[in-house]
């Protein structure tokens, strides 16, 4: 493809102004609701604005959920060779609204249990064609990483197409041509060491790619068009504490000016952006729910209509199949955070540095205590690793309750 830059730029304002009018036909949708699917088990989301569908990563049965909340119907998409292969899970997922091209991450089960001390088996890119209902290619990212680092969790686009791939296990960015052909290792730390934890959460916006989940705690910017990423960090105002992450998420219905981070321990934290991603505002975290399943773990925050919801992941299941394996849910609600959202965006900008210290979110402990017992700990116990690893969050949670619930009082 030849098009010059300009020419691009103008081809996304085209595409990004006509859905915002597609959606303003259909009725608002907003407030909690339930998808009543048996084994769907979420890990991630992305709503398509343009033809009002959910795409859903369903984690164990490896597979691609497509749920329509205006008139309730679901669709399972699987993917021979990934989906019901116990060594394979389905999390990130990503829609590219200019071409409906969704993008899926295949992972290994065994990674985020051990802490990325088990990377082992293959690992994919999945390009689907929603419009056309077929698969079009899957990457291979065990060959383009000769299984060096793992735990790829996230992908997203730049305007031309070409897709971003996060890896957790180090924190690592795989760019992928549009065509699926081109695979680059395209950013890694200097040292690539699996067990430690980086990058969670990746959302572009134009050409710009935000990234979040560094142990340093700062959010990072890359410039897409570079040959190599180089992490810049956007400076962040207001009292905010990092704590562990997972996915990140620019809805659409604050026109990229917001980012919302979903912090397993906290609660969804809420940026500000005014000057397009140069710097960013901390504006506050809108807590857990009160009524959360104990064995629930926010994962992913997604828009869906008009509203802004909370994705809950069931680590605490039991796999009817064994460990990794899908547990016997059937109900699985989505948590309508619009309006703590938007108050949280309606604060007075000096409110967040009138603050004192004492009300901020102390995680960071927890996390460099997360590093220790990686570090500790041998690569046979996987169960055992598991299970110390899920207990931890649930404390973590109930202890951080009232913190998380300060801040957005
Ligand atoms: C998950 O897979 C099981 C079969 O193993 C099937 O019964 C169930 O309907 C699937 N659920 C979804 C949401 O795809
Ligand atoms: C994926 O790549 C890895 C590493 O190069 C290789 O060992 C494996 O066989 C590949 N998988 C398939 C199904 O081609
Ligand atoms: C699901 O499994 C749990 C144990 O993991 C059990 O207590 C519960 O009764 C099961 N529910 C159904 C509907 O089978
Ligand atoms: C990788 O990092 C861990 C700490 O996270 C350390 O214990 C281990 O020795 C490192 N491995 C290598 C090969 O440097």
């Amino acid at each position: 493809m030849h098009l010059t830059t300009s020419a691009l730029l103008l081809a996304a304002t085209a595409v990004t102004a006509h859905p915002r009018s597609q959606s303003s036909r259909r009725p608002p949708f907003q407030g909690d609701f339930t998808i009543s699917q048996y084994q769907l088990y979420p890990e991630n989301a992305d709503f398509d604005f343009k033809t009002g569908k959910l795409y859903i990563g369903q984690l164990w049965n490896a597979s691609l959920g497509i749920y329509d909340p205006y008139t309730q119907q679901y669709e399972v998409v699987e993917f021979p060779g990934i989906s019901h292969n116990p060594l394979l899970n389905m999390g990130g997922v990503s829609i590219d609204i200019r071409t409906g091209r969704v993008s899926l991450v295949a992972n290994g089960p065994l990674e985020f249990p051990t802490n990325g001390a088990n990377i082992a088996g293959d690992r994919w890119l999945v390009s689907y064609d929603a419009k056309q209902k077929k698969e079009v290619y899957r990457v291979n990212l065990t060959a383009s990483s000769q299984g060096e680092y793992g735990g790829f969790q996230d992908v997203d686009y730049d305007p031309a197409g070409n897709m971003f791939v996060v890896g957790s296990f180090p924190g690592t960015l795989t760019k992928v041509s549009k065509d699926g052909k081109k695979v680059t290792p395209w950013y890694l730390p200097a040292t690539i060491n699996s067990t430690n934890k980086g990058l969670t959460g990746i959302a572009t916006v134009g050409w710009d790619l935000l990234a979040y989940g560094d142990a340093s705690g700062e959010l990072w910017k890359f410039d897409t068009r570079a040959k190599k990423g180089v992490p810049m960090v956007v400076p962040v105002s207001g009292n905010h504490n990092f704590t562990p992450s997972d996915a990140i998420y620019l809805p659409h219905k604050y026109e990229n000016k917001v980012l919302l981070v979903a912090n397993s321990a906290t609660g969804v934290s809420v940026f500000e952006s005014k000057d397009g991603w140069k710097s960013a505002k901390y504006k506050g975290t809108v807590p857990l729910p009160l009524q959360l399943d104990p064995g629930a773990v926010l994962v992913a925050p997604v828009q869906v209509g008009d509203g802004i919801y909370q994705i809950f992941a069931y680590f605490g299941d039991s796999g009817l199949g064994g460990q990794g394996t899908a547990g016997n849910r059937t109900q699985f609600p989505f948590h309508d955070i619009s309006d703590q959202v938007d108050k949280l965006l309606q604060k007075c900008d000096d409110d967040n540095q009138r603050r004192s210290q004492d009300e901020r979110i102390p995680a960071a402990h927890w996390y460099y205590k997360g590093h220790q017992r990686r570090s500790e700990k041998t690569t046979e116990d996987e169960i055992i690793e598991t299970a110390s690893w899920y207990y931890k969050g649930h404390q973590r949670r109930s202890e951080q309750f009232e913190e998380a619930n300060v801040d957005t009082a």
